[in-house]
């Protein structure tokens, strides 16, 4: 992030200046975010002092008493030339990370040593779905989504429109991620998960500060793929992006190869033709565009890009779903074998602990289920998350490879499995991972069985 000193002298409107008169000078305006700061943190310590924050990550700014359209100091907000639109903008944003600086230093939220926010960004079609039982599925992804965002303090924005009328299907997904750093300055990271992917552990936390320290664009890859110039090098149906500037233009960059700038048949021709797998195709999707500006300028951008291959940011379902009731299984039975009282891991608890306890049972099953937190292609853990590649659940044409019963009992399989994590804090579990029928839960379990 750049510093305080580099925060642009902002234009202001005709009809502001002339409701202001005469901009302040810098002094004034920094003394009154000082003060305001102060007013700020005197509150956050008040609410800090009344009740201790299990997990870090549940958001305070709601408690926060927000500077309103007559108190608030001015920011980029109020720059007339400054867009949202990654298309139509007249102006590239440029200046970004001191510009979120400076808005967040005038809220007060200057938190270094806070846990980095995220907003989740998801979204589909406007219209209605065709496939049958698409709607239904969405919802249920959607459901996933808003479960595991709530346990883990993460904000959603979930989006039905497309910003511009040429950016549809694939392509709508980066105007909205443009847009989603804009209205979220509060947000250190965007992250843009498809609708067809699902969270398959709710209980693990993405290790934002510590690996991706540095990093400003994270995805799931396969190196040798990638070593091949493959389209399918990395899937960018999950990926991270931080809030800053060097996102911005990599969206920008990145837009511009899409259907609403001129240049998109000339960058068809180029990308279909470098990618290796892609010849004879005329399909020119976004995934084809990211992976050929990743590889072919990576002396650019790799120093910032994160190829994830250690756990599962995002798993090929196939791979999965034949496996989850054997996760459950492992899962359940270190849970059995922990002495009551000693770990503590089959305690009810309050949703709101979730994350401690999540912490506790990874402690747990570290060593003992073999793999990676977050899952790998090599053992029992859970995946963090598993993405229905091909299986088109909205529009009802999946890929000839996939049957539409294994895709709907994949996802289904996959849904009722985190499910189960979710309802435990509630009390209950479904009969069985396609079974929508729920028992209640004894006491003390899983060593207790539930009763039928
Ligand atoms: C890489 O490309 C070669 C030659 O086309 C192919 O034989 C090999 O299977 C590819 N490897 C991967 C991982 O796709
Ligand atoms: C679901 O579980 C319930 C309760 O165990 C059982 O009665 C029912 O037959 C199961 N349904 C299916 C479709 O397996």
């Amino acid at each position: 992030m750049a510093g305080w000193s580099e925060a642009a002298p902002l234009r202001v409107s005709a009809s502001q200046a002339a409701a202001s008169s005469k901009r302040l000078a810098p002094a004034s305006r920094a003394r009154d975010a000082l003060v305001f700061a102060a007013g700020v943190a005197a509150a956050v310590l008040a609410l800090l002092g009344s009740a201790s924050v299990p997990g870090g990550g549940i958001p305070l700014m709601a408690a926060l008493p927000a500077p309103g359209p007559d108190d608030a100091p001015r920011t980029f907000y109020d720059d007339p030339e400054l867009s949202y639109d990654a298309v139509r903008g007249r102006r590239r944003l440029t200046g970004w990370d001191a510009k979120r600086a400076a808005w967040l230093r005038s809220r007060g939220l200057d938190r270094r040593h806070a846990p980095e926010r995220v907003v989740m960004v998801s979204g589909s079609q406007p219209e209605p779905c065709k496939g049958a039982a698409g709607d239904h599925l969405l919802l249920r992804t959607l459901k996933n989504k808003l479960d595991y965002c709530r346990l883990h303090g993460i904000e959603l924005l979930y989006n039905r429109d497309f910003l511009h009328p040429a950016m549809t299907s694939y392509w709508a997904k980066i105007p909205i991620v443009r847009a989603a750093m804009v209205a979220h300055p509060d947000a250190e990271w965007v992250w843009w998960v498809d609708s067809d992917a699902v969270f398959t552990d709710m209980d693990f936390s993405l290790p934002l500060a510590t690996r991706y320290a540095g990093k400003n664009f994270v995805a799931y890859g396969w190196p040798d793929k990638i070593a091949n110039k493959s389209w399918l090098g990395i899937n960018n149906g999950v990926f991270l992006l931080r809030n800053c500037q060097w996102s911005l233009d990599l969206l920008d960059e990145w837009a511009r190869m899409g259907p609403a700038f001129p240049e998109h048949d000339r960058w068809a021709k180029t990308v279909l033709g470098a990618l290796t797998d892609k010849g004879g195709s005329t399909w020119f999707d976004d995934q084809s565009a990211l992976v050929y500006l990743l590889l072919f300028n990576w002396e650019r951008l790799g120093e910032k890009a994160f190829i994830e291959t250690e756990y599962f940011l995002m798993a090929y379902w196939l791979d999965i779903v034949g496996t989850l009731d054997g996760v459950a299984a492992r899962y359940e039975a270190v849970e059995r074998a922990a002495r009551s009282g000693s770990s503590g891991l089959r305690r009810r608890h309050a949703e709101r602990e979730h994350l401690r306890y999540a912490a506790a049972r990874n402690a747990a099953v570290r060593g003992v289920v073999p793999g990676p937190a977050g899952g790998g292609y090599k053992g029992w853990r859970r995946p963090l998350i598993t993405h229905f590649v091909g299986c088109q659940p909205c529009s009802g044409e999946q890929n000839p490879m996939y049957t539409k019963q294994s895709c709907d009992d994949g996802m289904r399989a996959a849904l009722g499995f985190a499910g189960d994590q979710v309802l435990r804090a509630y009390g209950f579990r479904h009969a069985g991972l396609l079974n929508d029928s729920v028992r209640p839960l004894p006491f003390d379990y899983p060593a207790a069985p539930p009763s039928r």
